[in-house]
């Protein structure tokens, strides 16, 4: 399936496949699929197959509500993939046949190669593996998109593969259009029907507090002459934090910057519209009603601006060490290490999945992860003494930003990482306790390189599930 972001994903047949997943579970049928895209898509998509509890296997991320409660109960199977790593681990033919491509782009051209819609995701590859090809075409989709996106058509497997030749991130270096066999096409439908375009809230104070940390620190950097005055090309994740550090950039001097990311959310947009931001590379457009009618307004002005990618470019480890990206995503914990944990709640429980963040941590100039100090009204401190997952690990986290404050931990070691996670970063009702945990851990632990108690490691999570609270 196509689909980055809940943009670009089709609409119609999946929710046919449900209604006929439905029939047949009614007749007692057995009738289920295995769903790959490029990210997360709509809930005519991911929602409507899950409440037909029609999805098997799932990879490589999810955002959608009722997937989410069919993973964690166990009846859907979830891989949680690296986003880069897709397409080439489907060449590679690490992952099995692809049996029928459902696409949906904007046009079909006369020649039979296809005009992308608001993502790119996978879709190439989802296209040239697939033994057979369903193309929806949406009307909805502004047909100005055309020219925005680009293809590149030289990725190869080992030993054949050669250097990419983007050295900027506004380069273009493939073609505006999918390529596609036409004998492979066994049925076209056409829609009208819009992208899930949700609006996020507006930044809360947290977030703000957020953007007010990590635009001081890159102001700092920018004078230590650590980073260009206009910055390196910005990566930001998915969510409503990442979104309100890229509104705090707004009201920043910085000359014009650019993205080099996977996914364009409204901040982003709206810092191509004021020229804060020079143009802006991704693998999708996920924006709300009122941002998408913004850059309809604005097409002729934006349209070269903006460049949509597959996803194994613009998360490629290969671009993104090149250009030197400042990646900032979102986290739901740290431990006092600096290791991060994107994504799974209670060690077990997925959120949504690690997406691109750990293409950009591992790979950038400088990794950022961003959270507030506390979740679920205070309950919860996003600062642990141990991550009750790890997505990444501390060699590549470098910066933790929550509301409290900022900690630079690049060439500290775990010791003097812990203190400065600790001090800067916790909320002020888990400090105490978290410097009594360290404290102990420095007199009593096994080894002292990086202090730990085991059998208290992760007591605070068991806390949560057994009284609702990281409180003691
Ligand atoms: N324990 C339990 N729940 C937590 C938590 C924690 N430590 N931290 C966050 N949460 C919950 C919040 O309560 C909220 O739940 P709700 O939706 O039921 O209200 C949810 O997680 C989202 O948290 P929020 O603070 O609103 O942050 P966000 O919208 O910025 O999302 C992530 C944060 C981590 C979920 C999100 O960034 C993500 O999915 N990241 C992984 C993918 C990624 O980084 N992609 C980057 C490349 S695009």
């Amino acid at each position: 399936m196509s689909g980055f972001t809940a943009a670009g994903y089709p609409k119609a047949v999946p929710l046919a496949m449900a209604r006929r997943i439905e029939d047949a579970h009614g007749r007692g049928e057995k009738f289920a699929v295995q769903i790959w895209s490029g990210a997360s898509t709509g809930p005519e998509l991911d929602g409507a197959l899950a409440k037909a509890d029609g999805i098997e296997f799932r990879m490589p991320y999810n955002s959608d509500p009722t997937a989410r409660d069919k993973i964690n109960s166990g009846k859907i199977e979830y891989l949680d993939m690296h986003l880069s790593q897709v397409a080439p681990m489907v060449w590679e033919g690490f992952l099995g046949t692809e049996d029928i491509a459902v696409i949906e782009v904007t046009g079909i051209r006369a020649d039979g190669s296809l005009i992308p819609s608001t993502s790119v995701g996978n879709n190439k590859t989802w296209i040239d593996r697939a033994q057979k090809v369903i193309l929806e075409v949406n009307r909805w989709q502004n047909p100005a998109l055309e020219g925005m996106h680009d293809i590149y058509y030289g990725t190869a497997l080992p030993p054949h593969r050669v250097p990419i030749p983007l050295v900027k991130p506004d380069d273009r270096i493939g073609e505006p259009w999918f390529r596609c066999d036409p004998d492979k096409v066994i049925a076209v439908v056409e829609t009208d029907a819009p992208d899930r375009n949700q609006t996020l809230p507006p930044p809360d104070t947290q977030a703000q507090a957020i953007a007010g940390h990590l635009l001081e620190f890159l102001h700092h950097e920018v004078s230590m002459g650590r980073l260009p005055s206009n910055l390196l090309p910005l990566q930001s994740g998915v969510g409503s934090v990442a979104n309100a550090v890229l509104a705090g950039l707004q009201t920043s001097s910085f000359p014009p910057m650019t993205a080099f990311t996977e996914v364009i959310q409204d901040s982003m947009l709206d810092l191509l519209l004021t020229g804060k931001l020079a143009s802006a590379s991704s693998a999708a457009l996920c924006l709300g009603p009122e941002a998408m009618q913004r850059l309809t307004d604005n097409m002729a002005e934006l349209h070269d601006r903006i460049i949509l990618r597959p996803q194994e470019i613009s998360n490629h480890p290969e671009l993104i060490r090149r250009l030197g990206c400042i990646a900032m995503n979102g986290m739901i914990e740290a431990d006092i290490y600096g290791n991060v944990n994107s994504t799974h709640v209670m060690g077990s429980r997925i959120m949504n999945g690690i997406g691109g963040s750990g293409d950009y941590a591992r790979n950038a100039y400088i990794s950022i992860f961003t959270a507030p100090s506390t979740a679920r009204n205070g309950a919860i401190s996003t600062i642990v003494p141990h991550v009750s997952h790890v997505d990444h690990i501390t060699q590549d986290v470098q910066v933790l930003v929550t509301d409290q404050g900022l900690a630079d931990m690049r060439g500290l070691s775990p010791k003097r990482r812990a203190s400065l996670v600790i001090e800067n970063c916790a909320h002020p009702d888990f400090r105490p306790l978290l410097k009594d945990y360290f404290d102990r851990a420095l007199r009593e632990s096994y080894g002292l390189q990086t202090p730990t108690l085991l059998s208290e490691a992760l007591s605070w999570h068991q806390r949560f599930i057994d009284s609702g609270s990281m409180h003691v």
